[in-house]
């Protein structure tokens, strides 16, 4: 056995947040009047913040002073939070628990490659933080998704090399930043949006203990 990176996206990979970002974005949306769906969404999935913020507006055609900017900022944080706060390991998405076991088992180091500057709390309500030996996060990178800047820093912290490393991603973006960064992608969800990934998988329920033996093979 060889020893890989697996470096793990979180919302929408790791734990279901996904859908609490979309609540605290929508209720954004609808203040402003902006039409904002499912598939709107998709646009800030592995997305910042800020960034996020400014699609929204874009989308609404929507002009605003930095001052509301910060406003709305703020708000989508605590409304978020509010949603987070009582987070537990049963919000941790089927499978995953699983596959971080086998890595564990099998000696593979693991880190984590999140956009969200509330990715450390989050592992720590989960219970999944001392299966990390390595967090990258929002709070750590400058440059967003599909910039590769959170998965190489990852790898760095690892040891491994990106060519040597894997990445699971729910995003368009995080898929195309570790296809950009010459890392293996696994994109975890709908292979309608996800087809620039080297894998798909719909969730870790369909990935076999089997399929990561022989990606450390
Ligand atoms: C990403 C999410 O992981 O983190 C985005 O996919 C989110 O939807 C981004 O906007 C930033 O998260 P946070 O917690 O810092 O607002
Ligand atoms: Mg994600």
């Amino acid at each position: 056995m060889t020893t890989k990176a697996f470096i793990f996206d979180l919302d929408g990979v790791i734990v279901d947040t996904a859908k609490y970002h979309f609540l605290a974005w929508q209720k954004i949306a609808n203040e402003l009047h902006i039409e904002f769906t499912h598939e709107h969404n998709e646009l800030l999935k592995g997305v910042s913040r800020v960034r996020s913020l400014d699609i929204i507006l874009e989308l609404g055609q929507v002009t605003a002073s930095q001052e509301d900017k910060d406003r709305w900022l703020l708000q989508k944080n605590e409304d978020y939070l509010s949603y987070v706060v009582d987070m537990d390991e049963s919000e941790i998405l089927p499978g995953v628990f699983r596959i971080l076991q086998f890595l564990k088992e099998n000696n593979q180091p693991i880190a984590l490659g999140s956009a969200s500057k509330n990715a450390r709390p989050i592992l720590e309500k989960t219970g999944l933080l001392p299966y990390f030996d390595a967090v990258v996060d929002g709070n750590d990178v400058t440059n967003a998704k599909p910039d590769p800047e959170v998965f190489l820093m990852a790898a760095k912290l690892l040891n491994i090399s990106p060519e040597n490393s894997i990445v699971f991603e729910d995003s368009v973006a995080g898929v195309q930043a570790a296809n950009i960064g010459n890392m293996t992608s696994i994109g975890i969800g709908e292979a309608s949006m996800l087809h620039e990934a080297k894998y798909i998988f719909k969730d870790f329920t369909e990935i076999d203990t089997a399929f990561i033996a022989a990606l450390i093979q």
